[in-house]
């Protein structure tokens, strides 16, 4: 049961498509409401859980963390920073009363969750106008289903986006694509696609190639596909001021940008230089804006990569302290910190959208501008190819994991990064992102051998799987490392997952349910509620990656009796195991996962492309009696739950 109240006049975000109930009551919390903000407060029983906010710091359970719902562009994943690039603003109490409450604001929202040990949790919207959903259950699972049910059945990617990508801020010309493939090629390590990073573009201007480095932007497109590989541009929010450029004067001529306090076009520096930024929450700005990706589609690009659209500003017409850029700010204390901190909010103050006829300022609902970046590009997406496309973007807000998926931004190659990017996975499908990832080996810094391996022994099981490293950094292409077989075992894995990692995923995200979980919200065992290294995946699956530098295997919780499968690179290997604790090893190169008893899991034969996929000859691992195998070609719009085919054993 979801029921919303509102307050002031808030503006449709569109993240609930459900009709829901209105009500004039606000359960469980206290509620003030001052000149400029609302406060709720509710006060937590000792041992209430607290799930969700999606991409936030911290841990799965959210208690002890000051959260900050308010988009921004940083590299500094440390549980210190409250804001990173999404807003979420999703939650499930869970103890002596259960809950679920979903704020409705595209303004700046904290969370303070026993933050210091408070006992209570505390929520500030930074606005008079917003939806409050309550949401009713008796467990956080039908919570979670219930609200997933509410914001609309998720984005589906083709099946070619689960393969595995790999990514690189640096790769500038034609022949350095040509060597990711034949670098992986003959190694034998699978792949599917490629991102094209800024570098492929002229001045760091969306919608063009660079005329020397990629004189031919259509026939390397070609010439890849025809080996299995898709190239997956990048595309940033800002549009490069530049007379004479088509996009820029058609932009310029149809009023589609933001406007500044003078009623001009608002002035901000990205990576082009000075940029205007699209008003994405006018209809026709949107519109206008994703008719552009026909500049793609045209040479048969069928994915995309949205990003820098919290929207990111290095400096604007009214600051020009973010000169530095972020790489710099890095390397700077907490003093230039504050300092962008007030730039970054005199900027989202001084420039306004129109939302068809309602005049915003920026800074009242920034937190809803990424997310129609990715409402644009879906909805153009859609009219101009005739089949399914990749779409991913940083920025978001609840809702927008209808139009395309997410990844998590600049993390660092550091083993912190990787367990956050475990628990980063059942938060954000709580908040309705399946296909979702991080930057595997880590984006800042220089990732070590046994890192990428553990790292990419976890992505197996992530929708979104791209290896993606920051310029400046060491070559983390898996085939640049010794002992190349470790590397082709977990990636041959990842294919011969793929009937079950795609099944799993489509059923989910067409009925309105999570892929990735916490135990507990499966098992009711108190044993599992801490346990958050641990997680299922779909119906069949739990994994226990290890996460730690040096170890050689890890302690893994049972909560009933299971098959444990070892993968050593050409074979599975299943043993019976009761519930409880047990000491499991996992030397480099294997992956050890786990059937719950009376689950099957489909695996198909070793492949090195999704082109090779079918599902003839699959084999079935695990004690229970049938399978329920959603099929498709991998391509279609037509999907529907219709396509499932029992497989018995
Ligand atoms: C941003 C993105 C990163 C990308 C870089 C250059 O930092 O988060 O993934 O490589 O911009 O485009």
């Amino acid at each position: 049961m979801i029921t919303v109240k509102v307050f002031g006049d808030p503006i449709p975000t569109g993240a609930v498509t459900a009709t829901v109930p209105q009500r004039d009551r606000v359960e469980h919390l206290q509620v003030s409401v001052a000149e400029k903000t609302i406060t709720f407060v509710y006060k937590l029983g000792t041992e209430d859980v607290v799930y969700g906010l999606g991409e936030t710091m911290g841990r799965v359970n959210k208690r002890g963390g000051h959260y900050i719902s308010f988009n921004t562009d940083t590299a500094e994943h440390e549980d210190s920073n409250p804001s990173l690039y999404a807003s979420h603003n999703f939650l499930i109490v869970w103890g002596r009363e259960t809950f679920g409450l979903f704020f409705d604001s595209p303004a700046k929202t904290e969370f303070w969750v026993d933050h210091q040990g408070s006992g209570e949790l505390r929520v500030v919207c930074h606005s008079r106008d917003l939806r409050l959903y309550q949401i009713a259950g008796e467990r956080p699972y039908e919570i979670c289903r219930t609200f997933l049910k509410a914001i609309g059945p998720g984005y589906l990617p083709p099946r070619w986006a689960f393969g595995y990508g790999q990514s690189r801020f640096g790769y500038a010309k034609e022949q350095d694509f040509l060597d990711v493939v034949r670098g992986h090629e003959e190694k034998g390590f699978p792949l599917d696609y490629i991102c094209m990073d800024i570098d492929y573009m002229d001045g760091f201007a969306d919608f063009t190639f660079h005329p020397q480095r990629f004189p031919d932007p259509k026939g390397l497109v070609e010439k890849l596909k025809d080996r299995g590989i898709r190239l997956v541009p990048i595309v940033d929010a800002g549009i490069k001021i530049a007379p004479g450029d088509p996009v820029y004067e058609s932009g310029l001529k149809g009023g589609h940008f933001c406007r500044d306090r003078e009623g001009g076009c608002f002035r901000a520096a990205v990576w082009p230089g000075w940029t205007h930024f699209p008003d994405f929450f006018n209809t026709k700005a949107r519109e206008w804006f994703g008719k552009q990706y026909k500049f793609y589609t045209d040479f048969g690009f069928e994915g995309f990569w949205n990003d820098m659209n919290e929207p990111a500003i290095f400096y604007s017409q009214y600051s020009r302290t973010k000169k530095l850029g972020f790489f710099l700010d890095m390397f700077l204390g907490e003093k230039r910190k504050e300092e962008k901190a007030r730039a970054m909010e005199r900027d989202y103050k001084s420039f306004y959208h129109d939302m068809d006829g309602r005049r915003l300022r920026h800074y009242d609902v920034h937190d809803l501008y990424g997310a129609l970046m990715t409402r644009a590009s879906s909805e153009g997406l859609r009219k101009l190819l005739p089949h399914r496309f990749l779409l991913f973007s940083r920025s978001s807000y609840i809702g927008a994991g209808r139009y395309g998926g997410i990844w998590t931004g600049d993390n660092t190659s550091k083993w912190e990064h990787l367990l956050l990017n475990v628990r980063h996975m059942p938060s954000l499908n709580m908040c309705g992102f399946l296909y979702s990832g991080a930057d595997t080996g880590g984006f800042m810094g220089n990732c070590d051998r046994e890192l990428l391996l553990r790292w990419l022994a976890f992505s197996v099981f992530t929708p979104l799987m791209r290896n993606h490293a920051g310029k400046f950094t060491k070559d983390q292409e898996a085939y640049r490392f010794e002992g190349p077989e470790d590397f082709r075992s977990i990636l041959t894995l990842r294919y011969r997952l793929l009937p079950y990692l795609y099944s799993e995923f489509m059923k989910a995200s067409l009925e309105g349910d999570m892929f990735m979980k916490p135990l507990s919200f499966v098992y009711e065992d108190p044993t599992v509620v801490p346990i958050e290294d641990q997680l299922m995946v779909g119906d069949s699956l739990m994994i226990a990656p290890v996460v730690t530098q040096g170890a050689t295997g890890r302690r893994v919780y049972l909560p009933e009796p299971m098959t444990m499968v070892r993968w050593d690179g050409d074979t599975f290997t299943c043993e019976a195991m009761d519930r409880g604790w047990r000491e499991i090893s996992v030397p480099l190169g294997q992956v050890v996962f786990f059937i719950p008893e009376g689950k099957l899991l489909p695996v198909g034969k070793a492949i090195t492309n999704t082109a090779q996929y079918d599902t003839e000859d699959l084999t079935l691992l695990g004690t229970g009696n049938s399978y329920r195998l959603y099929t498709d070609d991998g391509l279609t719009h037509h999907c529907d739950l219709q396509n499932i085919v029992t497989l018995t054993k």
